[in-house]
């Protein structure tokens, strides 16, 4: 039985498809039974027409694996015409994978790498080290620098030369490198200078123009606030008192100032101190007093009017107005030009137009 489990997967298979067709079809009877594991050739060899003696059964009463294979083997061969039972084949065992070259633990590479040269398997330090003995300047470390050994002609042709362009750069003077230097920072200075100028332009104008905006606003807002106002005189003032007026005097000083005549004259036979209006009462022209003829003459078209104001020429239709005056508590005249008396209504008979003398 142990030889029995050596059997491989494809002859377990044949042997249980050969024990499925014996069941449907009764093997002939085989004298002998072949052991498993002895080949076909030392077993006797069957007659094709001698039946195929069974299988002993095991011990158990049922067959092995073996046994159902040699049975199976031994039906194929009579089948075959009971020719020289061919022999056994042995599983042929399969080759082995060739197995991947395994690494050993300190890193080796692979057999056939190995076998390669070793100037091949340069590293860094390897390089390194033959540039510092070469013959030529390598790279170093700055720990390394001060022990640098002595150049070796052999390692110099390792390490290449570094190029004559590179060779000479550290020794190119340094003047030119600072004068184009300082040129550019002279441009970027200037170019700052001229953004910043015109920049500050800019802020300047709008600044300026802020504020003359503002400054109008302002004095458009005062405007509205603060309108224009005539400054009118007072409708009551005083002139002084009445021996400022002697009789037939005609006084003008407050004609420009109040629009006002201050008159002492006889009039109706009654002397009276009374205040004309200065407006003609054609077209509203002021009148002057001419005192060589005695009389107010209008300028505009000529009317003409006596001392105590009647008209006597030109287009006026009636005489001059006279405004309310009384004397005032201190003693003085004062004029009020709230009230207007007209003599073609007879109101210059009112004691309010008039001062008795
Ligand atoms: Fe005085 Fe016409 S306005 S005469």
């Amino acid at each position: 039985m142990a030889e029995n489990k050596k059997m491989s997967t494809a002859e377990i298979l044949a042997a249980a498809r050969a024990a499925k067709a014996a069941k449907t079809e009764p093997p002939a009877a085989v004298d002998v039974a072949p052991a498993a594991d002895t080949p076909a050739a030392e077993a006797p060899k069957p007659a094709p027409s001698k039946p195929i003696a069974k299988p002993a059964p095991a011990a158990g009463g049922r067959p092995s694996v073996a046994e159902i294979m040699a049975l199976a083997r031994a039906k194929k061969e009579a089948e075959q015409g009971g020719g020289a039972a061919a022999p056994v084949e042995k599983p042929v065992p399969k080759p082995a994978p060739a197995k991947a070259p395994t690494l050993k633990a300190d890193g080796d590479k692979p057999a056939a790498k190995s076998a390669a040269p070793k100037v091949l398997a340069r590293d860094t330090a390897s390089i390194l080290a033959a540039a510092r003995t070469g013959a030529k300047p390598g790279p170093v470390s700055k720990a390394d620098a001060p022990t640098r050994p002595a150049p070796v002609a052999e390692v110099a042709t390792v390490v290449k030369a570094p190029p004559a362009k590179l060779a000479a750069a550290p020794t190119l003077p340094s003047k030119p490198i600072k004068t184009v230097a300082k040129k550019g920072a002279d441009a970027e200075a200037d170019r700052r200078g001229f953004l910043e100028m015109v920049l500050g332009s800019f802020m300047a104008t709008g600044f300026t123009a802020l504020s003359m905006t503002g400054g109008l606003f302002g004095l458009g807002l005062a405007r509205f606030m603060f309108p224009n106002v005539l400054a009118e005189p007072p409708s009551r003032f005083k002139v002084g008192f009445r021996e400022g007026f002697p009789a037939g005097k005609v006084e003008t000083k407050y004609v420009a100032q109040y629009g006002v005549w201050v008159v002492n004259s006889d009039v109706g036979g009654l002397q009276q101190i009374y205040a004309l209006k200065t407006v003609c009462t054609h077209l509203g022209c002021t009148p002057n007093w001419l005192e060589a003829e005695q009389k107010f003459k209008c300028p505009c078209h000529g009317s003409g009017f006596y001392k105590d104001g009647v008209n006597f020429e030109g287009p006026a239709p009636r005489p001059l107005e006279r405004y309310a005056i009384r004397i005032s508590d201190d003693g003085q005249l004062e004029v009020d030009k709230g009230r207007t008396f007209h003599e073609e209504i007879g109101q210059w008979a009112d004691p309010d137009s008039y001062i008795t003398v």
